[in-house]
């Protein structure tokens, strides 16, 4: 399934902009305070120099964790908690910060706080989630920069489990929190929001959910709880709930856990019609101070909320980690029925009167408790039903099941352990952390006798580049996953990815592994490609260095994740000039989103294209891009050819705009082939503007120090080891 297309073949009436909707579409009157932040202003007051991990190690966790419990409990006027208990409020604060995460980009997710931003601050599904975050605002006022916002929400939510006798897993600290929404997280096209009538994504014609998403409808976090566009059917609810989930990288057992798990606390709101309550946060006026939803205060005070429209709780005991969702989920039957608010939901036939649930702010009223279509999917859906049973007549493997999952689900997008800290870090590896084993760094003898010796064996400069660059690019800092620490690529799936040629490669990593000596393959691999563009440059005649740091270590295929992997298999990498399979969105789209998700800059992506195509890395050896009549030799020829008044470019065919052949202009013979993605570095104004800087006479050492410097942090990406004072990137 593909990194965008969710596998499905290009179709040009699907095609679509990279980003989608974004936040100027849905707030074009929201003040543009990112106009501030342009050429390399940053919008962090904190600063780069901030170091997080060593404030977060200051912090004193204790005093945190107990003003957290006494918060539960501290009911406020202003937003009264529900049974006097907060802790449910913040679980689903804490679990729609992390459930916007999808494995696909591994873009969304609790790492960086993004719920405080729009469009998520302003996100349908995260209605009144606002005063969730408000409420918790004195303790991060007391504790400051000593504990980010996205850490807290996450640390709020165990502390709230916990304070109601569930189970968790663990924590880890060292979400960094970031100060502006995140513009790379393509999150739909859709024009409407799920309560305006927003169309949703999976049909009984149409069952794949286009990649990169996770959620069934514009404006939601996951699934439609009153079933698939509104229509309440437990079993295509269970179709959209798989669906979700598993693009969260969630499978059956553990879709199950969390929603039960979940809903054994607290309640859905859908006291009266939602057009009673305001707007937005981001559409609302200054004096609600980032508010929204705003509700008056004897609805308030009466508990009359609406957020979802569903009303009531799942179970009797809704602040206690009990066995009661699955109890009465399986003890009655339901009907289906309408809430205050209009929503469809399901209540117990002729519920015992302790099996009645109290009322939110009236303990001594008992009303009747609910199930959601999606909650009705557990009981319906056979295979979910063959967990839920399980997890009905076995407690313990409930809360085990449920703690690990919530750890997975707030944890996953912080990558390996070695970023995680904190008092409270479980011991345990899990292999959605992708465990690495510990590397040893390498002596200048063995990394000069290897070099030495993977330069004389016989391969080209091409292939020892093109498979460091296999290796190292499948970083991405949107989760922290990848990279070339691990080596991986010689396992499954990496090793059999269209991509990464495979006959080719496997000819290649048994050479390096042939003369590795006692290096990790992962170092021997980064070594033998930096290796070959130092030749490469020297060749050219320049006198430089490719910094080398050792110290990876090799991965095990036990130890790693294959199903989780399939969702990074590149399905365009315009590095190496390769796209598997036309896309919704244009072919140098692609380039540039791989480019984000390597954190690479403009001048970075120029530098690192130009430079591999004249090394030779192109996928399959193919001349597209290849620029030059020095194959192999770091030179700056692909922008001077690029950019020669004294050439033009026509397509290859008509039928396609992908390839295209450059002529003289005198006499008209063909020259140069090329790609849509080698092209843009001349039709874009920007990226044309860079190119001319390599191009131009007096800057041919600047770019081949360009080119190593992004070629050393594509290398190191994952270097997390490398960090001064573990600094939390
Ligand atoms: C509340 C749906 C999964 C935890 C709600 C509400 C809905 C809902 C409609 C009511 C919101 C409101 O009106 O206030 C769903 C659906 C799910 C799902 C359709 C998946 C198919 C989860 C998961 C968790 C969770 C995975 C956590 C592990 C909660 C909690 C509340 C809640 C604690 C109560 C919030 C409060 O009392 O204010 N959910 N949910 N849910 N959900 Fe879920």
């Amino acid at each position: 399934t593909g990194e965008l297309s969710g596998g499905c073949p290009y179709q040009a009436s699907k095609a679509r902009s990279l980003l989608g909707r974004q936040n100027k579409d849905w707030w074009p009157e929201a003040l543009p305070v990112d106009m501030l932040h342009q050429n390399g202003v940053s919008p962090d007051p904190l600063g780069s120099d901030f170091d997080y991990a060593e404030a977060f190690n200051a912090l004193d966790y204790t005093a945190l964790k107990n003003d957290l419990t006494a918060l539960m409990t501290d009911s406020k006027p202003w937003w009264p908690a529900d049974y006097g208990h907060y802790g449910p409020f913040m679980i689903r604060m804490a679990w729609h910060a992390a459930g916007t995460y999808r494995v696909t980009d591994g873009r969304g997710g609790a790492n960086s706080g993004q719920q405080r931003f729009e469009p998520l601050n302003s996100w349908p599904d995260n209605g009144n989630l606002d005063k969730a975050r408000r409420l918790l605002w004195p303790i991060k006022q007391k504790y400051g920069k000593n504990i980010s916002w996205a850490d807290l929400f996450i640390l709020a939510g165990n502390v709230a489990i916990e304070s109601m006798g569930g189970p968790v897993f663990g924590f880890a600290g060292g979400r960094r929190d970031v100060f502006q929404s995140e513009g790379d997280t393509f999150w739909g096209t859709e024009e409407l929001w799920v309560d305006q009538g927003a169309e949703t994504r999976i049909t009984e014609e149409a069952t794949d959910l286009e990649g990169p998403l996770a959620a069934i409808q514009m404006g939601l976090i996951y699934v439609n709880p009153e079933g698939p566009g509104g229509n309440p059917d437990p079993l295509q609810s269970a179709r959209d709930m798989r669906a979700t989930f598993s693009r969260m990288a969630m499978n059956s057992e553990e879709t199950v856990a969390l929603t039960a798990g979940g809903h054994a606390f607290g309640k859905a709101h859908g006291a009266k019609p939602s057009e009673r309550f305001g707007k937005n946060p981001a559409s609302e006026s200054v004096h609600l101070q980032g508010l929204g939803w705003l509700t008056d205060e004897e609805d308030i005070g009466k508990g009359h909320i609406t957020t979802s429209g569903i009303e009531g709780s799942w179970s009797n005991n809704p602040t206690r980690w009990t066995g009661d969702y699955f109890r009465l989920l399986f003890k009655y039957d339901y009907e289906l029925v309408e809430s205050p608010a209009g929503a469809k939901q399901w209540q117990p036939v002729n519920p015992d009167p302790e099996d009645m649930a109290p009322d939110a702010r009236d303990p001594s009223k008992r009303v009747p408790t609910m199930m959601t279509t999606a909650d009705m999917a557990l009981k319906m859906d056979p295979e979910f039903r063959a967990i839920s049973e399980r997890f009905r007549d076995d407690q313990a493997a409930l809360d085990d099941a449920f703690a690990r999952a919530w750890f997975k689900l707030t944890h996953r997008d912080m990558g390996p352990k070695i970023r995680y800290i904190g008092p409270e870090v479980p011991e345990e590896t899990l292999i959605w952390q992708d465990p690495v084993p510990e590397g040893r760094e390498a002596s200048s003898a063995e990394v000069e006798r290897f070099t030495k010796a993977i330069l004389g064996a016989g391969l080209t400069i091409g292939q020892l580049v093109k498979t460091a660059w296999a290796s190292a690019s499948t970083y991405r800092r949107s989760d922290h996953r990848g990279g070339a620490n691990g080596a991986r690529i010689r396992l499954d799936p990496q090793v059999n990815w269209e991509v990464n040629e495979p006959g080719e490669l496997k000819t290649v990593l048994a050479k390096i592994d042939e003369l590795r000596g006692e290096l990790s393959m992962a170092d021997a691999i980064v070594l033998a490609g930096s290796a070959a563009v130092e030749k490469a440059a020297r060749d050219a005649g320049f006198n430089v260095t490719v910094p080398f740091s050792g110290g990876r270590g090799d991965a095990t295929q036990e130890w790693t994740d294959v199903d989780s992997f399939k969702w990074m298999e590149p399905q365009a990498d315009a590095f190496r000039n390769y796209l598997k399979t036309r896309q919704p969105v244009r072919t140098e789209e692609m380039l540039l989103d791989r480019a984000a998700l390597l954190g690479l800059s403009a001048p970075e992506m120029t530098a690192l294209v130009g430079g591999l195509r004249v090394l030779g890395a192109n996928h399959g050896d193919r001349p597209e891009g290849v620029l030059t009549d020095r194959k192999g030799q770091l030179t700056n020829d692909f922008f001077v050819n690029l950019l020669d008044n004294d050439t033009f470019w026509e397509l290859v065919d008509s039928s396609s705009d992908e390839e295209f052949i450059g002529f003289t202009r005198a006499g008209k013979t063909p020259k140069w082939k090329a790609t849509r993605t080698d092209l843009i570095f001349g039709s874009n104004s920007q990226l044309r503007a860079t190119a001319e800087v390599y191009a131009e006479k007096g800057n041919e050492e600047l770019f081949v120090q360009h080119f190593i410097k992004a070629w050393v942090k594509v290398m190191n990406a994952d270097r997390f080891d490398l960090l001064p004072a573990r600094k939390v990137s």
